[in-house]
């Protein structure tokens, strides 16, 4: 029988933003995310008599039809298997605006790879394959809060769980300014942030931030959390201006969202925000501020669409 693989989005609240080694997917600096409950990708492998991706019901061809086999023919390689594939994937995410979905995306691939081929792997091993299709899915194996230690090479570069089950209140609401394909992805823009004459001081300052964040995760400290999670995004992207040539992921309604976090803190609604590659801005809160800051994002934008997540799983088996 086929199998489903689910696998999570998430959300990075310490960045990974810039590679040692593009064809091995290992990164520059560590990094921590949250796993979420409501974006998720199921992905089902099957042999075939030639190779096939379909994402949403649509046959992919193109660049996003070569990476996923790409990214099979490694696998096949490393585990030596062969053969044709058909892979059906469905996101339950927008894809390519910014909000993860090859976190969850290559997370499901590998786990969806394993299973056709009735390969056994331990959460590491399985992290560590997940990496080579994108490097954010490392951390998508777990649920909860993950890091994602850089290491120095293929086999010491993997996510592990910081903890699967946080009992903190921390929800992270997703406002849907702009769900199209972004023009530059994510691997390309970590790429041309590398020559801002900030990143090498931002790679010692994310080490630093990363620490923090670990202790304010362990100590549940929303404030803690909120404030390094904003700080770390803003440098990201504070990157990318400075880059050259410069770039950015924002648009008008994203500053106009940054200075509404700021303006709803000010008036005593704790709430941050963290920005990935793409134009769409996650909010993070406490169930108490929820309906307030998604009513004031629901008068101010137009059609925008807010979905509240909190901490979802871990890989799973749908069948
Ligand atoms: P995002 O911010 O959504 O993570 P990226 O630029 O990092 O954006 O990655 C988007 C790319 O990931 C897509 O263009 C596509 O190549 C790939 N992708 C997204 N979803 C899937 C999927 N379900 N299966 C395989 N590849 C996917
Ligand atoms: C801003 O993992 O999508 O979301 O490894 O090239 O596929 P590739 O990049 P990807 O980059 C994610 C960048 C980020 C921050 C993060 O998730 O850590
Ligand atoms: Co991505």
């Amino acid at each position: 029988m086929v199998k489903t693989i689910r696998a999570h989005t998430n959300i990075a609240l310490i960045k990974y933003w810039g590679k040692a080694d593009s064809h091995l997917r290992l990164p520059l600096m560590s990094s921590l995310s949250m796993t979420l409950d409501q974006f998720y990708t199921d992905t089902q492998i099957s042999a075939s008599d030639e190779d096939c991706f379909v994402l949403n019901g649509i046959r992919q061809k193109g660049a996003s039809a070569q990476r996923v086999f790409s990214f099979l023919k490694v696998l096949q390689q490393r585990f030596g298997v062969t053969g044709h594939l058909l892979v059906e994937s469905t996101n339950n995410v927008p894809t390519a605006a910014g909000l993860a979905s090859s976190s969850s995306a290559f997370a499901a691939l590998a786990g969806a790879f394993c299973a056709h081929y009735n390969i056994q792997l331990t959460p590491i091993e399985l992290s560590r394959i997940a990496r080579l299709g994108s490097g954010s899915a490392c951390r998508s194996i777990y649920g909860g809060f993950s890091v994602w230690q850089k290491g120095t090479d293929d086999k010491s570069s993997y996510a592990y769980a910081l903890d699967e089950n946080p009992q903190i209140d921390l929800q992270l609401l997703a406002v849907e300014l702009n769900t199209k394909q972004k023009r530059i992805s994510s691997t390309a823009g970590m790429k041309m942030a590398q020559s801002s004459p900030f990143f090498q001081p931002w790679l010692l300052r994310n080490q630093q931030e990363l620490e923090q964040m670990i202790s304010a995760v362990k100590a549940q400290d929303f404030t803690a959390i909120g404030n390094l999670a904003e700080l770390n995004a803003t440098e990201m992207h504070a990157v990318n201006l400075t880059a050259r040539p410069s770039f950015t992921y924002f648009e008008p309604a994203t500053i106009k969202a940054i200075k509404m976090v700021s303006e709803l803190r000010q008036n005593g609604i704790e709430c941050y925000f963290t920005i990935d590659a793409g134009p769409n801005i996650k909010i993070l809160s406490q169930l108490k501020n929820v309906k307030d800051i998604t009513n004031k994002f629901v008068t101010e934008f137009e059609n925008v669409k807010i979905i509240n997540a909190s901490f979802g799983p871990g890989i799973s088996y749908l069948n």
